[in-house]
């Protein structure tokens, strides 16, 4: 699956490492930075992500900073775009499922390597359900 994936500099460990363990799993990642240690604004990084999967140009996004939360926050502004933040496994599988979460945004003071990678794998492999009252619901969150 082609991902693509950006951090400020809170996220960048996190994010090196997320990249490189979806490189090891087959996935073609188009890292859009930020690749240095130097003072970022997460939102630069999020609109870049977001202009992509909100277009369709990609289907799937992950985005990391210090909490995940300003990512998302920026990225919802798109149309098109649902990102959501998850530090658990069980919410990464419903945001998709139920919401058809396209961009995953994870926080790196918030979950350690080995956790952010079952939350990346399980986003990653769950489909979103077909059910009518989901698609419904998703529907309805277009403004
Ligand atoms: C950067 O210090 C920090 O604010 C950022 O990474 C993120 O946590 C914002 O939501």
């Amino acid at each position: 699956m082609k991902i693509v994936i950006a951090s400020d500099h809170g996220g960048l460990r996190l994010k090196n490492e997320i990249a490189l363990e979806l490189a090891r799993a087959g996935h073609a990642v188009d890292d859009l930075g930020t690749k240095t240690d130097a003072s970022t604004d997460y939102p630069d990084f999020a609109h870049a992500v977001a202009k992509l999967v909100g277009g369709g140009s990609v289907a799937r996004g992950i985005l990391v900073c210090g909490t995940g939360i300003g990512m998302s926050i920026a990225a919802n502004r798109h149309p098109g775009v649902r990102a959501v933040v998850c530090s658990d496994t069980y919410t990464a599988r419903l945001s998709r499922d139920h919401n058809d979460s396209n961009i995953l945004c994870i926080g790196e003071r918030v979950v350690g390597p080995g956790l952010a990678w079952e939350i990346v794998s399980t986003w990653l492999a769950e489909p979103a359900s077909t059910n009518e009252r989901h698609v419904r619901r998703r529907t309805k969150i277009e403004l």
